[in-house]
């Protein structure tokens, strides 16, 4: 918890969590430019909208990476260890893992999430389906070091982290996080890993900028979460959604504007906005086969293989880790 945090817990009684969050959004809306972490999306209406994202004819690597994990689970699992321990960062539907799981004998399946509550119906629902498999979910923050279960220490461990959500770190948290990884995990560990890749900026475009809206709503839910949790007077009105592609840094940028002067209050705090102002809600880094792979051996691990679909959308790495 950062110095904020501390004196917004006493000040408010918040828990630690809502505690965090308060101290993130008044650090992040102080910086210029202004800016807000993608992680505080997934309250629960933004949970149901990025689950009606992920259903977007224009929104492609959800039910890519599950093409792929479907068509080439058997070999994407074939080295995977019997009995292994298969530990999923930021588990959120099990529909992923159920595609590895039903492919190779995993010995125990660790979930590790922010939201435990979530995790515990998920691993409920799990276990009813495989009911020789053991689940320990764990409730952390897997950006930051956690500690393994005991129960799993003997087992050879997986790394499982689809959904391209590494591409919601700038480059250099994206290596300590799977140098993080590597050292979770340990000596002789694998990882398994989906990445969004870099195409046709109309096709990256469109999927960020749906004709629906419903990004549109997803990326504005923060603002309404602030005002919930930590009671924020934003007028979601008065900003509007925008995304673009940023092509030298390789990702996509969300982005809240303020459609007009104004000050927001929050938590005994003002910030003001002028006319325009941006907010950056989320970056989402897409990337080539081999700049992925070159992250991957500057982070503690050595490709082994990868696989993408047939329009090469989205593509699944296979990583050891490396002496
Ligand atoms: C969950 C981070 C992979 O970057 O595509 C979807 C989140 N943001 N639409 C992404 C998201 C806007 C998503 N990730």
């Amino acid at each position: 918890m950062n110095v904020h945090a501390l004196a917004l817990a006493k000040a408010h009684r918040f828990d630690e969590q809502t505690s965090a969050f308060a101290g993130d959004v008044i650090d992040d809306l102080s910086q210029h430019p202004k800016r807000l972490s993608p992680k505080y999306f997934y309250d629960s209406a933004g949970s149901e909208l990025f689950e009606q994202i992920t259903q977007l004819p224009e929104y492609y690597p959800t039910r890519t990476e599950l093409g792929i994990l479907r068509d080439r689970g058997g070999a994407i699992s074939a080295n995977i260890p019997h009995g292994a321990a298969l530990v999923e960062f930021g588990a959120g539907a099990t529909t992923k893992v159920r595609l590895l799981l039903n492919e190779c004998a995993v010995g125990a399946y660790v979930p590790v999430d922010i939201s435990g509550d979530f995790l515990k119906m998920q691993a409920d629902a799990l276990r009813r389906d495989f009911p020789a498999l053991d689940v320990y979910p764990v409730t952390a923050d897997f950006s930051a070091p956690f500690a393994l279960p005991d129960a799993i220490a003997a087992m050879p461990k997986v790394g499982f982290f689809p959904g391209s959500t590494l591409g919601n770190f700038e480059p250099h948290e994206a290596c300590a996080f799977l140098r993080s990884a590597r050292d979770i995990l340990g000596e002789g560990a694998q990882m398994v890993i989906g990445v969004d890749l870099e195409k046709d900026e109309r096709v990256l475009y469109e999927a960020y900028n749906d004709a629906a809206g419903v990004t549109a709503r997803f990326n504005l839910n923060v603002l309404n979460r602030i005002n919930r949790e930590l009671g924020g007077n934003f007028d979601t009105g008065a900003f509007t959604h925008r995304a673009i592609y940023n092509r030298e840094r390789h990702r996509i940028e969300m982005h809240l504007i303020s459609r007009k002067a104004q000050t927001v209050r929050l938590l005994g705090r003002s910030f003001s906005f002028r006319a325009g102002e941006s907010i950056h809600t989320e970056s989402s880094y897409k990337y080539s086969l081999e700049r992925f792979r070159a992250l991957a051996r500057g982070s503690g691990w050595t490709p082994r293989e990868s696989w993408t679909d047939g329009a090469r959308m989205f593509s699944v790495h296979a990583l050891v880790a490396s002496d």
